[in-house]
C-alpha cells in the first residue's frame, strides 16, 4: 500500500521540489546565490517557467548539457540543472584546486550523507567514523592473499553464470546477454571476497545483500524528499513497510556471533572479518557492521560490473588486439596459473585497460562535494554552504587539445607516453591506477577511489581469465561495432542488451 501510494506521489512531489528550489534561483529567492554568483553562467535557461524544463533536461541529457557547459567554459566553471538544485562544475585548473579543497568546507562525506542517508538508515558509526576506509585500506594491504579467493570464484561463477544465461548457437559458441549475466558474475566475485564461502553462493544471501543494497538507495530517494526535521519519523515509517535492511541483519548476526566465537587470526579471510577488526565496541551496533558491508558492496558491484563490461565490449570490437594481449599473458605467465604478482606485469593490459576507461565515458561530472561552509574559488566564485560541486570528466578525457585523437580507442596509448617520455618500465604515471586531472575515473587528491587496486586486480584477472579460457566474439549483426553505450543523468553504462559469444578453446587445462 505504502508503496503504491509512493508511486503515485513520488513523481509530482519530486517536480514541485524541482520547480520550487530551481524557481527560488530563477527569481532571486535565495539571497546567497544572488550575491555570490561571479561568472558562473548556468548552461540552461534558469528563467522563471523555464526551470522545470531545464531539471528536467538536467537529469535526462547531463551528459550533452555538461559537454556543452565544458566547450564554453574550458578552464572556468558552469551551472547546470540536476534535482532541483544547480551545482557549480568545475573545469581546467579549479579541478584540482577541488580536488584539495579543505573537508571542512566542501566535504565528500556529507555529500555522501546526504545522497545515501547514511546516519539515519546505518547510524554514525559509518556516516561520521568512514570506517569504510580502513576497511579499504587493509584490503589493499593484503590482496595478494585475496587473489587466490577471486581466482577460484571466478572460474566457479563463469562455469554457472554461462549455464544459467548462456544460449548454445552453432559451432559450439555459447550466446550471452553480457550486462546481465557479468553483474551476477562480479556479485558473486566480490561476495567471495566479502563474505567467502559458502554464502557467496548461496541464492538466498545473494538475492538479500542485492535487495538491501537496492532498498538502502531507495530508502535515501525518499528520506531526501522530507524536510530535514522529519526525516527521522519518516524513517521509522518506512521501516513498518520495507524491512530488507534489517532482514540482512538477522541473517547476518549468526554469522557475526560464529566469527566473535572464533579467535582474530583464525577468521575468514574476508571484508566482513576486516570490518569486525574495524569496530572495536564491546557491544557494536549491528547497523553499523551490516551497513559498512552493504555500503561496500554497493560501491565496489557496480563499478565493478559496469568497468568489466565496457571492456568486454571494446575486447571484441576491436579483436585486432586480442592476441596481442594474449602473447604479452603467455610471455609473463608461461605455463603456470595467474599469479597477483604476475597481474602486475601485464603493461599492455594495463595501458588497455586505462585507454577502455577513457574511452568508455563513465562519467561526465565527478567528485562531488558538498559545502558544509561557504568556499571561495581562486577566481572569487563562492560556492554558498549547502550547494553542490562537483569537476568534469568525461568531456576531458575525449578533448582533442588533451589526447591526441582522443576519439579514437588506442589501446597501448599510456604505454607509449610512458616510452616517449623516457619514463622506465615500472613507472606508474600512466598506470591504470594513477589518478590525474586528464584521467578522473577515479576521482583525485584525497578522496580518489581507494578501492581501485581491488577493482583493477578483479577486472584484471577476469579479462585474463576469460582471453585464456574462450575465444570471444560479437554476433554478426552487431556487424562489428561497439555496442552503443546509454547514458543516463551523466553516467555512461554499458550497453544493457547487446549479446556477446563464448567458446571454450581448445587444449588448455590451466587457469
Ligand atoms: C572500476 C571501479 C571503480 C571506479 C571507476 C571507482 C570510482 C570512484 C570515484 C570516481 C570515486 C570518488 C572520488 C572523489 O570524489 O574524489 C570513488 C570513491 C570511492 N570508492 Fe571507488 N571506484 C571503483 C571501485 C571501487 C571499489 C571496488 C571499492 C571498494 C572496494 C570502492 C570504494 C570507494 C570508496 C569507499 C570511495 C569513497 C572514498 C572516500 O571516502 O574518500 N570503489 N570511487
Amino acid at each position: 500500500m505504502l508503496f503504491e501510494a509512493l508511486a503515485v506521489l513520488t513523481p509530482p512531489v519530486l517536480l514541485y521540489k524541482w520547480y520550487t528550489s530551481a524557481s527560488r534561483q530563477a527569481t532571486g529567492g535565495n539571497h546567497d546565490e544572488q550575491t555570490h554568483r561571479v561568472d558562473v553562467e548556468p548552461i540552461v535557461s534558469d528563467a522563471f517557467g523555464m526551470s522545470i524544463l531545464s531539471q528536467i533536461r538536467g537529469a535526462i541529457w547531463a551528459h550533452s548539457i555538461i559537454q556543452k557547459g565544458y566547450e564554453q567554459h574550458k578552464n572556468g566553471m558552469f551551472k547546470i540543472p540536476f534535482f532541483g538544485q544547480w551545482p557549480t562544475i568545475v573545469s581546467g585548473e579549479y579541478i584540482k584546486e577541488l580536488a584539495h579543497a579543505p573537508e571542512s568546507h566542501l566535504s565528500f562525506q556529507a555529500m555522501l550523507n546526504e545522497f545515501m542517508q547514511l546516519e539515519l538508515l546505518v547510524g554514525t558509526g559509518i556516516s561520521h567514523d568512514a570506517i569504510y576506509l580502513s576497511v579499504i585500506r587493509a584490503l589493499t594491504r593484503r590482496l595478494s592473499a585475496f587473489h587466490p579467493e577471486i581466482a577460484d570464484e571466478t572460474r566457479a561463477a563463469l562455469a554457472t553464470q554461462f549455464e544459467k544465461h548462456g544460449k548454445k548457437e552453432k559451432d559450439g559458441w555459447i550466446s550471452v546477454k553480457a550486462f546481465k549475466a557479468f553483474s551476477e558474475i562480479t556479485t558473486q566475485l566480490n561476495a567471495r571476497a566479502f563474505i567467502g564461502l559458502p554464502l557467496c553462493r548461496d541464492q538466498k544471501w545473494m538475492t538479500s545483500i542485492q535487495k538491501g543494497g537496492a532498498d538502502m538507495s531507495w530508502r535515501a530517494v525518499l528520506l531526501r524528499m522530507f524536510p530535514e526535521h522529519r526525516r527521522s519519523d519518516a524513517n521509522e515509517y518506512m521501516k513498518r513497510y520495507s524491512h530488507v535492511l534489517e532482514d540482512c541483519i538477522a541473517l547476518l548476526n549468526p554469522v557475526l556471533e560464529q566469527r566473535r566465537a572464533m579467535r582474530e587470526d583464525e577468521r575468514p579471510n574476508d571484508v566482513l572479518t576486516l570490518i569486525m577488526s574495524q569496530v572495536t565496541e564491546e557491544e557494536p551496533d549491528p547497523r553499523t557492521i551490516v551497513g559498512t558491508y552493504l555500503f561496500l558492496e554497493r560501491v565496489a558491484q557496480g563499478t565493478t560490473h559496469t568497468t568489466f563490461v565496457h571492456v568486454l565490449y571494446f575486447l571484441v570490437a576491436y579483436p585486432e588486439y586480442t592476441e596481442v594481449l594474449r602473447e604479452e599473458i603467455r610471455q609473463v605467465h608461461g605455463d603456470g596459473p595467474i599469479s597477483f604478482a604476475s597481474l602486475g606485469e601485464l603493461r599492455k593490459l594495463d595501458s588497455y585497460l586505462r585507454e577502455a576507461i577513457r574511452c568508455s565515458g563513465f562519467s561526465s561530472a565527478t567528485m562531488n562535494r558538498f559545502a558544509v561552509q561557504e568556499y571561495t574559488f581562486s577566481n572569487g566564485v563562492k560556492i554558498p554552504k549547502g550547494k553542490l560541486v562537483a569537476a568534469v570528466a568525461n568531456p576531458i578525457h575525449m578533448d582533442p587539445d588533451i589526447y591526441e585523437d582522443a576519439k579514437e580507442f588506442k589501446p597501448w596509448r599510456f604505454l607509449e607516453r610512458t616510452g616517449a617520455e623516457g619514463l622506465g618500465k615500472d613507472s606508474k604515471k600512466y598506470a591504470l591506477v594513477t589518478p590525474a586531472e586528464d584521467f578522473l575515473a577515479w576521482g583525485l587528491g584525497k578522496h580518489a577511489c581507494p578501492g581501485r587496486w581491488y577493482a583493477a586486480m578483479v577486472v584484471k584477472h577476469l579479462v585474463v581469465y576469460i582471453l585464456l579460457q574462450y575465444d570471444i566474439k560479437l554476433p554478426d549483426s552487431a556487424k562489428g561495432k561497439r555496442p552503443a553505450n546509454l547514458h543516463v543523468m551523466g553516467s555512461s553504462l554499458p550497453n544493457l542488451s547487446a549479446k556477446v559469444l563464448f567458446k571454450r578453446r581448445e587444449g588448455l587445462d590451466w587457469e
